[in-house]
């Protein structure tokens, strides 16, 4: 079963009311498609965005901590009970250290989040295969935010990945992500043997969102 994860990162198109909206786009499409849309939203939307929509809300981040005395952080516990089934982790715009990324897949386990764990490399997403992510995402940081895909630019890191992530774990679903914009990207990503994609400015800044994801799904139609 293909997957879209969308993004909302902190763009304006996708923040307070306008990622409810983004997301109630989302939630529309996936269920008309059949494919699984998840959508990861800035923490402080992931109360008001889950109350309104029956698709997967992720949050962007969780620190490792507990309850207690930990002024700003932002609590596994309390992601879950504000909404979130999962949590991306190590996104290039928020990398961390491979032991604390350990760290994080061990915390968001202990409350039942999904991890989405994003890595720049091949060779680091073989490094978190062996941590027991649910996903493995490699995304080129350079080809972020821009138009060109990593499906067309870089090939080779993508099968790459798949083959070392699957030796690791054969079953371990593979994402790609960075300047994916239209369903030949897709296309591309899945022949390549991902089993979704990671997208963010391609859906959020587009004119037409709604277009712009039903496009990226035409990408997955066999
Ligand atoms: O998390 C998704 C991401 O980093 C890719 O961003 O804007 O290139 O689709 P974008």
């Amino acid at each position: 079963m293909p997957i879209v994860v969308v993004n909302f990162k902190t763009y304006a198109q996708a923040t307070g009311q306008r990622a409810v909206d983004l997301a109630k786009i989302c939630e529309k499409v996936s269920k008309d498609t059949g494919v699984t849309v998840i959508v990861a939203v800035q923490n402080l939307d992931l109360f008001h965005v889950s109350k309104e929509v029956s698709i997967p809300v992720y949050a962007e981040h969780i620190d490792p901590v507990k309850y207690g005395a930990n002024t700003g952080k932002d609590l596994p516990e309390a992601v879950v009970e504000n909404g979130a089934t999962g949590v991306l982790i190590n996104h290039s715009e928020d990398p961390e250290e491979l032991k604390d990324i350990e760290i994080g897949i061990r915390r968001a386990k202990d409350v039942g989040l999904q991890t989405i764990v994003c890595a720049p490399t091949a060779a680091t997403s073989e490094a978190i295969a062996a941590l027991g992510a649910d996903f493995v995402a490699v995304e080129p940081p350079e080809l972020i935010g821009g138009d060109i895909s990593v499906s067309k630019a870089q090939p080779g890191l993508i099968t790459d990945t798949v083959e070392l992530v699957h030796k690791i774990d054969d079953k371990l679903p593979v994402l790609c992500g960075a300047g994916v914009k239209d369903h030949k990207d897709v296309r591309i990503a899945m022949k390549l043997g991902c089993e979704g994609i990671l997208v963010a400015s391609g859906v959020t800044k587009a004119d037409d969102p709604e277009a712009a994801l039903r496009d990226l799904i035409k990408g997955m139609e066999s």
